[in-house]
């Protein structure tokens, strides 16, 4: 999208860990942003995940790659997405699905959100193909093991990760 100019008016929530970012995502963002005006990014603060970042981290990471670009904004949500959804006036939900083994789990949370909210739409995007192998969890393995993660976060998650695990003997 150009400039100002307005696609349809319409928001998303893209929700998520995101614990960290990964390109993946980011390739998911992207494409919605061909769709909506306005991308909100939803990082799950749930505690009981024991994320590697915190909320406030994952947050930060976030706003850092999509620097200056004034179609997504990102916050944090607790509780259920729907009324963080409502809340944010969204039309739609968007969940990106890498592989079928994803599908019966996000049709699952899909059917539920609609049962507890009949208005939300979910619209599922597949990532780009060399993308979907990707996870959070499998970067931070990587990185962990001292594999090359350098084509599969933006470039402030691997400062991020190497800040994280300086101290600990990798
Ligand atoms: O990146 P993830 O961990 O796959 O994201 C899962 C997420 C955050 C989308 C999901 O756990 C969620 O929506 N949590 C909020 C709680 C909720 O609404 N639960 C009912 C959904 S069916």
């Amino acid at each position: 999208m150009q400039g100002t100019e307005l696609l349809n008016g319409k928001k998303a929530i893209y929700p998520g860990s995101f614990d960290p970012i990964t390109n993946g995502h980011v390739d998911i963002i992207q494409r919605g942003k061909k769709i909506f005006d306005k991308i909100i990014v939803g990082v799950l603060d749930n505690p009981k995940k024991m994320p590697l970042f915190s909320a406030e981290e994952r947050v930060e990471l976030i706003k850092k790659t999509f620097e200056g670009d004034r179609a997504v904004e990102v916050k944090t949500f607790s509780g259920l997405l729907v009324e963080f959804a409502r809340q944010n006036q969204a039309d739609a939900v968007i969940r990106g699905l890498r592989a079928i083994s994803d599908f019966e789990y996000e049709f699952q949370m899909a059917l539920m959100n609609r049962k507890l909210w009949s208005e939300i739409e979910t619209l599922f995007m597949m990532p780009s193909l060399k993308y979907s192998f990707l996870s959070s969890n499998l970067v931070k393995e990587v990185f962990q093991l001292g594999g090359c993660i350098k084509d599969l976060v933006p470039p402030v998650v691997e400062e991020a990760l190497k800040d994280k695990f300086k101290n600990s003997n990798k």
